[in-house]
Parts: C-alpha cells; sequence; structure tokens
C-alpha cells in the first residue's frame, strides 16, 4: 500500500455585508449588478411574494429567469424543489457565473441557498429576506438545508451568503401570526447576547407590533450584529454557535409533536420558558426573570405552556432524537443572565439531568 498526502490550503476568510433599510426593494438590483457584474441572475422566490408586489418591485421592468416556488411554504422545502430549480437553471443556460438571489421567509433562502450550494459545485446566493424570522435569523449564517421524503433537512449544506439585503416595508404584507411568531428569535437573541436589546424590546413592543418601520430597522441591526458576532466566532456551528439554539432543544421537540400545527417562534417560546424552568432548577436564573422573559413572549401573543395534547414520553423521546444528542442525550443552551449564556467548562450547550428535565416538563 502507498500513501499520497494531499494539502488543501486554508480557506481564505470572506466578508459579506449586510444592508438594512426601508423600501430598498427597488434599489437593490442596480447594487446587485455593481457588485457581481458579470454573473447571470437566477431569482427562486414563493407564490405569495410574487403575488404581493414584493417580485415586481424586485425586478421592475427587467426580465428576469425566476422560479416561484408553489406552493409556498414547508411542503415544498424538499430536495424535488432543488431539482426543480437546478433544471430551471440548466434551461436558462445559467452556469457556474451565476448568481442565485432568494427573495422570501426562511423556506425560500434555505430552499434558494442548498441549490446555490450544489449548482455545478456551487454558485454565490444573495438573500433578500422578507419575514420576521428571516431577516432575524436565517438569512445571516449560511445554513441552508431541505427535507428528504424521510427527514427534515436531511440534504443541507453551510453556504455563506454572497451579501444580505433586509428590506423592513416587506414584513407589511406579512400575516399576523408569522409576524409575531418570527419575533421569538430576536428575543431569543437578546437573552443570550445583549440586555440592553430586551430592554428595548420591552420598551418598542408595541412599535414593533405596529410595524413602525425606523423601529423595525433598528430591531434589524441589533440582530444583525448579535447572529453576525456569533457566526464570525464560529461559522460552522463547533461549540459557540451553539448558543443560537436557546430554546431550541425542547422547542425542537414541541414543534414536531404538535405535528409542526405550532409555528417554530411558537415553539421556540415554549422553549425558551423551559429552559428558563431548567435554569430555576440549577439556580442560575430566579423566578422574577423568568416572569420578566413571559410577560414579553405572552404580549407577543405566543403560546407560553405546553399545549394539553403534547405527552410528555413523547416530549422525551423525540429529545433523544435530536441531532445534537451525545449518547441519546441532548445539550441545552442555559442562561446565567438576561444576555449572558451559561458556559461550563468551555462549552456553550451543557448536560442537564434527564429528572430535572422531567420535572419541568410536569410543570410546563
Ligand atoms: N438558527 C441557528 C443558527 O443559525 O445557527
Amino acid at each position: 500500500m502507498s500513501e499520497h498526502e494531499v494539502k488543501i490550503p486554508a480557506r481564505q476568510a470572506r466578508s459579506y455585508a449586510i444592508r438594512i433599510g426601508s423600501d430598498i426593494l427597488g434599489s437593490v438590483w442596480p447594487q446587485m449588478d455593481a457588485e457581481f457584474p458579470k454573473r447571470g441572475k437566477f431569482v427562486v422566490t414563493d407564490r405569495n411574494l410574487a403575488s404581493a408586489g414584493h417580485l415586481d418591485r424586485l425586478l421592475g421592468q427587467r426580465q428576469v429567469a425566476t422560479f416561484v416556488i408553489d406552493p409556498p411554504g414547508e411542503t415544498s422545502k424538499h430536495v424535488n424543489t432543488v431539482i426543480s430549480i437546478v433544471e430551471a437553471m440548466e434551461k436558462a443556460y445559467l452556469g457556474r457565473d451565476s448568481l442565485i438571489v432568494a427573495l422570501g421567509g426562511g423556506t425560500v433562502g434555505d430552499i434558494a441557498g442548498f441549490a446555490a450550494a450544489i449548482f455545478k459545485r456551487g454558485v454565490p446566493v444573495v438573500q433578500i429576506p422578507t419575514t420576521t424570522v428571516a431577516q432575524a435569523d436565517s438569512a445571516v449564517g449560511g445554513k441552508t438545508g431541505v427535507d428528504s421524503s424521510i427527514s427534515k433537512n436531511a440534504f443541507g449544506a453551510f453556504w455563506h451568503p454572497a451579501a444580505v439585503y433586509i428590506d423592513v416595508a416587506t414584513l407589511n404584507t406579512l400575516d399576523e401570526r408569522q409576524f409575531r411568531a418570527g419575533l421569538v428569535e430576536s428575543v431569543k437573541h437578546a437573552l443570550i447576547a445583549d440586555s440592553q436589546y430586551f430592554d428595548f424590546l420591552e420598551d418598542k413592543l408595541n412599535d414593533v407590533l405596529e410595524r413602525k418601520l425606523d423601529v423595525l430597522e433598528e430591531l434589524a441591526r441589533y440582530n444583525c450584529r448579535i447572529k453576525g458576532n456569533v457566526v464570525e466566532a464560529d461559522p460552522n456551528e463547533q461549540n459557540q454557535r451553539r448558543m443560537l439554539n436557546y430554546g431550541h432543544t425542547i422547542g425542537h421537540a414541541v414543534e414536531a409533536a404538535s405535528g409542526f400545527e405550532l409555528l417554530h417562534g411558537e415553539a421556540i417560546a415554549i422553549g425558551i420558558i423551559a429552559a428558563g424552568m431548567i435554569e430555576i432548577e440549577l439556580q442560575l436564573g430566579r423566578p422574577d426573570r423568568l416572569d420578566r422573559i413571559r410577560r414579553i413572549l405572552e404580549k407577543l401573543g405566543v403560546p407560553v405552556k405546553l399545549p394539553h395534547n403534547l405527552a410528555e414520553d413523547e416530549l422525551i423521546d423525540l429529545m433523544k432524537r435530536d441531532k445534537k444528542a451525545v449518547n441519546k442525550w441532548p445539550r441545552f443552551v442555559l442562561i446565567s443572565e438576561i444576555g449572558g449564556v451559561f458556559c461550563r467548562q468551555g462549552q456553550w450547550a451543557v448536560e442537564v439531568d434527564p429528572d430535572v428535565v422531567a420535572k419541568v416538563l410536569q410543570k410546563l
């Protein structure tokens, strides 16, 4: 047997700009043309965005090859949609010098981002998020993925965007329930990283709910700063990035057990309350802190209690199947104060005794 060593040079550090504004959709295309001049553009969006007029605002009079995901939403987040996108790009004679523009919420961003990661071994993607959850979370950080017929996110890649444009005015057409549920990721950011941001949310929540554009811009700036810092420190989720999973360990189980009747943010709200109850059990927090968190979530109108039809045993079983579980038991992200994640021996997601979790689920 002989052996050869192939050295892969470390990838060059790369950065991307996140541009935030109100009513900027109409000026994004010229900026993209200036930044990515020689690239053939291909837009991926969905039927809701097209009928709300956002696609027309982005394109103006330009004729650009476009794939409209229909039906919009989770059922289309399947690898078959990515195959259709790749074939549509081939039919439009696009090659490795192309660029995918993702206009839409988290589902569009995930599908388009994954298509970009694999098309001709990878082309850049520009993310233009249009929902509260995508603007706060999924458009920044490069996680992309689609489902197989068996499991969620079975296909996935880290594929960082080439640029992100956030037009908070696109939130004006977002349905109220989605709008509110997506804001839970903003509460999560404040809890893990910035107590001043939590004060801002408490203070300005009415303005946020009234969709005042200047306040939504401020919100987007806080979110992108926090998420950007975490992603910069740990782009591929080796450790520190796990802190973004605050509320997600129990939240994901609740979301799945509800048969996805609960929106992601709604399930994460319950997960955040559960994390707060675990913190009290472990003496990392006091009830008054959890009351403050509960109040803001209640004001958002998202659930803060486990729905009666969800069985604790099923939730425990789902948690054991968590993709980040170690020896069939997940790790939990906990905070020691508002704006500060609890870190044990350099780990940002820590082990919690199953009895403590079972007790919390009973009370939840
Ligand atoms: N949404 C969590 C992350 O991007 O890591």
